[in-house]
């Protein structure tokens, strides 16, 4: 049918409408954050070139102008008064073609500075350059127009520079200005990438950091006019280094507020390998001393078992059974693997390859009494977490090291999809004197390459074995990075909200991915130790609605399971405070987006293990990947006051938690049905106090909302 005259133009004012509505975003989709950055359409990943600049914060990032999922890699940019109202602008590095799909130039992570004295020359001292810093990226071998010839797949690292206020951009015309690593890594010259650079103030000059991913190592460079750069230093491998290290960030913190105790922090993204798996980010204390950083000695863990702990097996013998070991399955009358593994002690290891992917086994440690606090292993191997829903049944498809106690399963750790072994530790304090064995489950048929596990060194010891200082313990919570240009020492932070394991395929459309909430980072000392700290941006509270629920008075939780609604308070974008009083309950905390079809989120906290945690088993959407569902926990000891704080963050698809004072937080999206939207607290097997808890809904961060 032929649209008549009528139609017709009410259809093309349809099309303007829809077109304009595109660029600005109606932000009332199904699963839109409301108080996170989403662009209005197609895919973003990492946050980049973070700077504040003439009372604006600009958030540049990965972008796909072209599509949905990763590729065709541009920055997209946004600006904000506040960091939580953001305004997307027009795209400031697009990507280059020289004809459909034949990419000659993507430009990949970086950081902003605003060149205020213009060492650059690329601006006047009137009007400074904002001047980019980012990965070029050369899928093809390419004669540059200044002649530099570049081999296929390189990264090299590049500038552009704005002059009216990051809104177009102009790429230098010496670029690439670093187009191999330093000697003698120069065959890394397809590793190399992520340059964040910064104005170090005492020697006036510019510092870069820039990682090698698959070295696990970052390199400094320093720079007096952001255009030609000298090699300084370089650091790692230390602590988690597997997977590749991505996007550094490298910046000072006073210890406590005290501005005469200064401490450097060097953040290293990794990818996959992170403690929840696929994508995380790790940091380290230390000292920068013009040059070279250098870790604080307690903040580089060695890859050996903590002193003074106990072998309980390292999996060394002629068989499963001569170790006391039952095998099923498999591995049934087996011996541990004889194998090379990265990470590994001795000649041997527990591998549940057996005949193959596919095949499936368990192995089953002789039952022992609990005396230490901790018990610390090595694992890697597949990403499929211990799932109580479908635990010893026939769906139950888990490859994981799960601690049984009477017959039930208290701890449970998977691999993370990779073969490099790294040491986790389960905190057994709260259950000492009891008795315990230790599975090894194996009920993956998958034939895609990590339908298996591998477990060596099981040691019982008092301290827990840390391989890293974890920034976020939660599943998305990547390629976090700092602005430049804030004054005070204030450091704010954003991390892009996914995890490359399911990024691709999470189930949001016209856009696909979010920012975390922006974070204050500051240095804590807790329990002598100090620690990276991070509690939401103080704007936020612009977009808090009105107070929904608040008690103040202690309220006792008690019997088994028992979940109260909170006053039948409901809301999709809530922001909730809580304290609790451990009492005799295993767990207790709140659900967030609970619905009648059975979805909910659980944020709790697990007396006995010391930990808080998420489980988004039942959150709503999880099997667009199989990676998706879990549980995550962060470490996490009462306060002096013996109470537990939680602030939860929760948005039409994420949950953020603080525990405590920021130590302990974890970053999850979720996708619940609209309707989910109740809340209630609960506790397990016992008594909690409820000391207080506070809800508020949060407003729309978009405008017309
Ligand atoms: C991290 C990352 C960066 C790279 C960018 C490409 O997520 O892999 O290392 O620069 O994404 O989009």
């Amino acid at each position: 049918m032929k649209p008549n005259g009528k139609i017709k133009l009410a259809l093309l004012s349809m099309m303007t409408l829809a077109s304009s509505y595109a660029l600005a975003g109606t932000y009332t989709e199904t699963f839109r954050p409301q108080f996170h950055y989403t662009p209005a359409k197609n895919w973003m990943n990492d946050p980049n070139g973070l700077v504040y600049y003439g009372g604006k914060y600009h958030l540049f990032y990965q972008y796909n102008p072209n599509g949905m999922t990763w590729g065709d890699m541009s920055w997209g940019h946004a600006v904000s008064t506040d960091t939580v109202h953001w305004t997307e602008m027009p795209i400031a590095l697009n990507v280059e073609k020289y004809a459909p799909g034949q990419v000659t130039q993507m430009f990949w992570s970086g950081s902003a500075v605003v060149d205020s004295n213009n060492t650059s020359g690329l601006g006047t001292t009137t009007n400074p350059p904002m001047v980019a810093i980012y990965t070029s990226y050369y899928p093809q071998a390419l004669t540059l127009a200044n002649g530099t010839s570049v081999q296929a797949g390189t990264q090299a690292q590049s500038i552009a520079y704005s002059l009216d206020q990051g809104t177009t951009w102009t790429q230098y015309s010496g670029d690439p200005i670093i187009q191999l690593p330093p000697s003698p890594y120069q065959d890394q010259f397809q590793n190399f990438r992520d340059p964040k650079v910064f104005w170090y103030a005492p020697e006036k000059k510019w510092v870069m950091v820039a990682a090698l991913a698959a070295l696990h190592k970052v390199v400094l460079y320093s720079s007096k006019d952001l255009k030609q750069w000298t090699f300084m230093s370089e650091f790692g491998p230390a602590n988690e280094s597997i997977g590749a290290w991505e996007c550094p960030d490298l910046f000072p913190l006073p210890v406590d507020g005290n501005t005469s105790n200064i401490k450097w922090v060097l953040v290293v993204n990794i990818n996959p390998g992170s403690i929840t798996a696929g994508s995380g980010a790790q940091y380290f204390l230390g000292q920068f001393d013009d040059t070279q950083f250098v870790a604080d000695a307690n903040n580089v863990y060695d890859s050996l078992p903590p002193a003074g702990s106990t072998v309980f097996q390292n999996f060394e013998g002629s068989s499963y059974s001569a170790l006391g070991w039952t095998a099923t399955g498999a591995l049934a009358g087996q011996a541990p693997a004889r194998e090379t593994i990265p990470g590994m002690e001795g000649n041997q290891l527990a591998d549940t390859y057996g005949t193959g992917d596919s095949s499936v086994s368990t192995l089953t440690s002789p039952p022992f009494t609990i005396t230490t606090s901790y018990i610390n292993f090595l694992v890697s191997g597949g990403y499929h977490p211990y799932d109580p829903a479908t635990y010893g049944t026939s769906m139950d498809t888990e490859t994981a090291v799960n601690l049984l106690i009477n017959g039930k399963v208290v701890q449970s750790t998977t691999g993370s999809n990779g073969i490099e072994l790294v040491w986790r530790s389960w905190d057994v304090s709260g259950y000492n004197g009891q008795v315990a064995q230790i599975q090894i489950v194996d009920n993956n048929t998958g034939t895609t390459g990590w339908g298996h596990i591998l477990v060596d060194d099981i040691v019982f010891s008092d301290v827990s074995k840390q391989e890293a200082n974890w920034i976020d313990y939660g599943p998305d919570f990547y390629a976090v990075n700092s602005w430049n240009g804030l004054s005070g020492g204030r450091r704010l932070s954003i991390g892009w909200m996914n995890n490359w394991n399911y990024a691709n395929t999470i189930p949001t459309t016209p856009w696909r991915s979010a920012m975390s909430v922006p974070r204050e980072f500051a240095l804590k000392t807790i329990n002598s130790q100090v620690r990276l700290v991070q509690r939401p941006v103080a704007d936020l509270l612009g977009l808090r609605g009105s107070s929904i629920y608040t008690q103040t008075t202690n309220t006792s939780l008690f019997s088994s399971n028992m979940v109260v609604p909170v006053d039948n308070t409901k809301g999709e974008a809530l922001d909730i405070s809580t304290k609790f009083k451990p009492g005799t309950a295993s767990q207790f905390g709140m659900k967030v987006r609970v619905g009648a079809n059975g979805e909910e989120t659980v944020v709790g906290y697990d007396v006995k293990t010391h930990t808080v945690f998420v489980d988004r088993s039942k959150s709503g959407q999880i099997n667009f990947d199989p990676t998706f569902t879990g549980r995550y926990s962060a470490p996490l000891l009462p306060s002096v006051d013996g109470s537990i704080a939680l602030r939860v963050l929760v948005d039409w698809s994420s949950v953020e938690v603080f525990g405590g004072s920021g130590e302990a937080v974890l970053t999850s999206q979720i996708f619940p049905a609209p309707t989910s939207d109740g809340v209630a607290v609960f506790a397990n097997g016992g008594t909690a106090v409820l000391q207080s808890i506070n809800i508020s809904s949060m407003n729309s961060s978009w405008p017309n909302q």
